[in-house]
């Protein structure tokens, strides 16, 4: 992974090095606070929507940090990744059995779920990085399209100053940084444009780039005018 020119979201992860060093990173290292700042602020949003509820996907899952948290809040947790070793490091770090839980291996473009098949649908700290737009709309309807009732989202953005940190630290460790694709603004509005409406913020940081899960349900208007539409 070393060199590339490109460093792709869904090719960073594809080997064990890698996948170890995000896990440690958020556990131990750098992040260790944005960990719990994210952990506080996903147990709010969960308690925002209610009772627990039977079952929840986690999208793009990486390592499974918010696996406690959301199998706290539901029956059974399904962890979906395009990179096996993050689904690896995950079910090593905590292992769901089979009636809980499931690590499956998949394109959040083109999910291999029923439709309607979870309470809540969760994709945190992807959909910020995907760089193309009909990409980020497909994962906006595919979230959709498996979602009962709530989708809940986050558009993470440093500030440009940490940006430019982290992409010296990572020029000099010759490594290539991860590019910021989408501002909220716009990843909202594709949101709405997939079917969906916000119906609650809750706050991940209120500083320094501040951030927020955006708590979405299926709008009425658009299925309305899928209806119409047919
Ligand atoms: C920055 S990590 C975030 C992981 C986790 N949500 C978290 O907050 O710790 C992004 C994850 O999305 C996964 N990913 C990237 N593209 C994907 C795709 N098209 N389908 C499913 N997962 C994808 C990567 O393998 C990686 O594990």
């Amino acid at each position: 992974m070393r060199n590339q020119s490109k460093r792709d979201i869904g090719s960073r992860f594809s080997n064990r090095e890698d996948a170890e060093r995000y896990r440690d990173r958020f556990k131990s290292g750098t992040r260790k606070w944005a960990h719990r700042c994210e952990v506080r602020a996903l147990e709010r949003a969960l308690a925002a929507v209610g009772d627990s509820v039977r079952t929840i996907v986690d999208v793009g899952s990486g390592t499974g940090r918010f696996a406690p948290v959301l199998r706290g809040h539901a029956k059974r947790l399904i962890q979906i990744d395009f990179s096996k070793q993050m689904l690896d490091v995950s079910r090593e770090g905590f292992s769901l059995p089979e009636d809980s839980g499931a690590y499956i291996q998949a394109d959040a473009r083109r999910l291999p779920l029923a439709d309607n098949c979870a309470e809540l649908v969760f994709c945190h700290r992807l959909l910020n990085h995907v760089q193309d737009a009909d990409d980020r709309r497909s994962i906006l309807a595919e979230l959709r399209r498996i979602s009962r009732r709530y989708v809940v989202i986050s558009c993470l953005t440093a500030p440009t100053w940490i940006r430019a940190v982290r992409w010296i630290s990572t020029a000099v460790r010759r490594r290539n940084p991860v590019a910021i694709a989408v501002d909220t603004s716009t990843l909202l509005r594709e949101a709405v444009e997939a079917g969906m409406k916000e119906t609650r913020r809750v706050p991940i940081r209120r500083v320094f780039a501040p951030c927020e899960f955006h708590i979405l349900t299926k709008s009425l208007v658009f299925v309305v005018q899928c209806c119409i539409a047919v």
